[in-house]
C-alpha cells in the first residue's frame, strides 16, 4: 500500500469516515483562489456546525499554493500538492491526536523515534503553554531536548478564522548523525506533521473568541513524506514523479541531471494545470484570477518545455497530461471525466502562445540590453502574450530589472480603457447597452436569485453571456433540473417581473458588501468601492450595471434550455417576449 491508502486505512480504523476531496477551486470561500489546505472546505463545521459524515474526519485534499509559484524548479516546492488530514470536530483532542500521529509514523510507516523532533506552543499573553501535548510528547518517548516550545506555534489560515496552538513534527533528512538537540531553524529538520488544535476563532478586528468545540485539525504534505520515506533529498526523483521526468526525459531526448529546473517545472506546473482544468469549477486560462494562474502555468511550462529544444508544437504536453491523468485517476475521478476538456484547454492556450512565443523572445532578446521599462513590459504582455511574471523570469536569468510598479499601473489603465470601451463587460457578459440587453442583465439576477430559492443557497454564478437575442447563465448545481424547478425558476422570475420591483444602487465598500451578503462572483476581480444593485428585498449583487429601473420594463421571461455546462455548472438559455 502507498501512504495515502495507509493514512486513511489507520485512520478508518480509529473511527474515522473518508470524506471526498473537495473541488481546488472552493465552492463557498470567494476570498481565496484555491484550497489551500485540508481544513478550508471544513471551516463551517470547525465553527460548530453538524457534519454529515460525524465528528471524526479524514481525506487527501488536493491543494494549490500559488504565493511561491515562481520558487519551483528547486527539490522542494511545488504549487500542487496532496496534504493527508484528520480531524476531529469536538471529538477527542490533543491525547489522541498525538498518540494517533506518533503510532502513524513510527509503526506504520516505521520511522525511528531516534528521527523525530517536535515543536509544542509556548503559549503567549493571552493562551497559556501547552503543558498538555508537551506532556505527551515526553511520554511517548520523545527526548526532551527533542522538544521545542515555541512562541510562534499558533496556526490560521489567513488573517481571520478558526485556529489555535500547534505541534509540528519534524524529520531529521540528513545522512548525518542526527544531533541530540532538535533546532527547528536547522534544514536538515523537516517539517512532516502539523496538528493544530483549533479551539479559538480570530474576528477580522484580531479580537480572538473561543469556539463552540475544541476541534483537532492536522495536515500532512504527501509530497514530503515520499520523499523523506523514499530517502531521497529532491522530491522530484521519488515516486510521485519519477515517471514524469522519465517521461520528460524521453520526449526532451536530455537527462534529468544538468536539466533539472526546467524538468521540474514542466512537471510540476502541467501537473497543476491539469487539476486546475479538470475542476468542475470550468476554469479556462484567462487574465484574471484561477483563470490568470492556470495561463502562466502552462505558458511558464512552455517556455521551459522550449529551454530543453522540446518541439513545442508537437503534442508533448498531451503525452503528459495523460500519464498524469492515468496516475491520479483512481483517487480523482473528475479527471478522467474530463479528460477531453483538460487536454483542449492545455492545447488551445499551447497554440495561442506558440503562436507569439518566437517573436516575443526575439523581442525580448532585442530590448534586453538594459532594464526593461513598463511600456516594454506591457508590450511584451499585450503583443506576445507575455505574463509579466515571465518578463521576470527571463530578465532574472539576465540580472537584469523590470519595472514591475510601472507595468501594473499601464495595465490597471488597459483595464480601465477596455472598461470604458465596452461598458459593463466587466461583470455580467454584457456585450453592449442597449435596451434590451439592459433588461436580459437585470433578469440575470432574478434569475440567479430564483435559482437560490428553487435550489438552494448553495447555487452560485459561474459565468453569464447576453446578446440582443438571448441570456446565458450558468451556475454551479449538481442535477439537471427538473420539469417542476424550471418552471418554478420561470414563475419566480416573471412573479417579479410583474410586481415591479424597485432596481436601486449603493455604492459602499467592499467588505461591508461581502459583509452584507451581496452575490459576487469572483471577489477579487472588484476595486476597493463598489456597486451594489439591489431587487426590491430579493436579489443583491455587487455589479458593474447597468439596469433597468423598475423590473416591469423586462417583459415575460423564458427559458428556452437547461443543459450541462462543465461538471457540477448547469446552463440555462432563456429569452424575453
Ligand atoms: N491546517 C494545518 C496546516 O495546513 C494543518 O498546516
Amino acid at each position: 500500500m502507498n501512504v495515502k491508502d495507509l493514512y486513511i486505512d489507520f485512520f478508518l480504523k480509529h473511527g474515522h469516515k473518508q470524506i471526498p476531496s473537495a473541488p481546488v477551486v472552493p465552492e463557498n470561500d470567494p476570498s481565496v483562489l484555491f484550497n489551500t489546505a485540508g481544513m478550508q472546505p471544513l471551516i463551517p463545521y470547525l465553527m460548530g456546525q453538524k457534519h454529515p459524515y460525524g465528528t471524526r474526519l479524514c481525506d487527501y485534499q488536493k491543494c494549490i499554493r500559488t504565493n511561491d509559484l515562481d520558487e519551483v524548479g528547486d527539490t522542494t516546492h511545488h504549487t500542487f500538492f496532496e496534504m493527508l488530514g484528520n480531524w476531529s470536530l469536538g471529538d477527542y483532542f490533543k491525547e489522541e491526536s498525538i498518540t494517533w500521529s506518533f503510532e502513524f509514523l513510527t509503526s506504520v510507516l516505521k520511522i525511528p523515534v531516534e528521527k523525530l523532533g517536535v515543536t509544542v506552543f509556548s503559549g503567549n499573553d493571552s493562551i497559556p503553554f501547552d503543558k498538555e501535548s508537551y506532556e505527551k510528547w515526553l511520554s511517548l518517548g520523545i527526548k526532551k531536548e527533542r522538544i521545542a516550545i515555541l512562541e510562534d506555534n499558533f496556526w490560521i489560515a489567513g488573517e481571520s478564522g478558526p485556529c489555535g496552538g500547534d505541534t509540528e513534527i519534524f524529520y531529521f533528512r540528513s545522512d548525518e548523525e542526527v544531533p541530540q538537540e532538535f533546532d527547528p531553524e536547522d534544514d536538515r529538520w523537516v517539517e512532516i506533521w502539523n496538528n493544530v488544535f483549533m479551539e479559538y476563532f480570530k474576528e477580522q478586528n484580531g479580537a480572538v473568541k473561543e469556539l463552540p468545540n475544541k476541534n483537532v485539525d492536522t495536515g500532512m504534505g504527501l509530497e514530503r513524506i515520499t520523499s523523506v520515506l523514499e530517502g531521497v533529498n529532491d522530491n522530484y526523483v521519488s515516486s510521485i514523479w519519477k515517471d514524469v521526468i522519465n517521461l520528460i526525459e524521453e520526449i526532451s531526448k536530455l537527462p534529468y541531471k544538468g536539466n533539472e529546473q526546467s524538468m521540474r517545472i514542466i512537471a510540476d506546473h502541467l501537473r497543476t494545470a491539469v487539476f486546475i482544468s479538470a475542476d468542475p469549477a470550468g476554469i479556462k486560462p484567462s487574465n484574471t484570477d484561477q483563470g490568470y494562474i492556470l495561463r502562466r502555468l502552462i505558458r511558464r511550462a512552455i517556455r521551459h518545455a522550449k529551454k530543453l529544444n522540446i518541439d513545442i508544437f508537437s503534442n508533448w504536453e498531451e503525452q503528459i497530461a495523460k500519464l498524469l491523468i492515468e496516475k491520479y485517476k483512481k483517487y480523482y475521478k473528475e479527471l478522467e471525466e474530463n479528460e477531453k476538456v483538460v487536454l483542449e484547454v492545455l492545447k488551445t492556450e499551447k497554440e495561442k502562445f506558440n503562436k507569439t512565443l518566437e517573436k516575443g523572445l526575439k523581442e525580448f532578446k532585442r530590448v534586453s540590453d538594459k532594464d526593461i521599462d513598463a511600456t516594454t513590459a506591457f508590450h511584451l504582455y499585450d503583443t506576445y502574450g507575455f505574463p509579466i511574471e515571465l518578463t521576470k523570469e527571463l530578465a532574472n536569468e539576465l540580472k537584469i530589472n523590470v519595472d514591475e510598479k510601472g507595468f501594473q499601473e499601464k495595465f490597471i489603465q488597459h483595464q480601465e480603457l477596455s472598461r470604458t470601451a465596452s461598458k459593463g463587460k466587466f461583470k455580467g457578459g454584457l456585450s453592449g447597452n442597449s435596451e434590451i440587453e439592459t433588461k436580459y442583465h437585470t433578469a440575470t439576477h432574478l434569475l440567479n436569485a430564483a435559482l437560490k430559492q428553487v435550489l438552494g443557497n448553495d447555487v452560485h454564478q459561474k459565468g453569464s453571456n447576453i446578446t440582443e437575442e438571448r441570456m446565458r447563465f450558468d451556475f454551479s448545481c449538481d442535477h439537471k433540473l427538473t420539469e417542476e424547478e424550471k418552471i418554478k425558476t420561470e414563475n419566480l422570475v416573471n412573479e417579479w417581473i410583474t410586481k415591479g420591483l424597485e432596481v436601486t444602487k449603493v455604492e459602499m465598500k467592499k467588505e461591508d458588501a461581502i459583509k452584507s451578503g451581496a452575490e459576487c462572483m469572483f471577489i477579487e476581480k472588484y476595486p476597493d468601492i463598489v456597486t451594489v444593485y439591489k431587487i426590491g428585498e430579493i436579489s443583491k449583487e455587487l455589479c458593474g450595471g447597468p439596469h433597468v429601473k423598475n423590473t416591469k420594463e423586462i417583459g415575460h421571461f423564458k427559458i428556452k434550455k437547461e443543459e450541462a455546462s462543465s461538471a457540477g455548472v448547469r446552463r440555462i438559455k432563456a429569452i424575453i417576449e
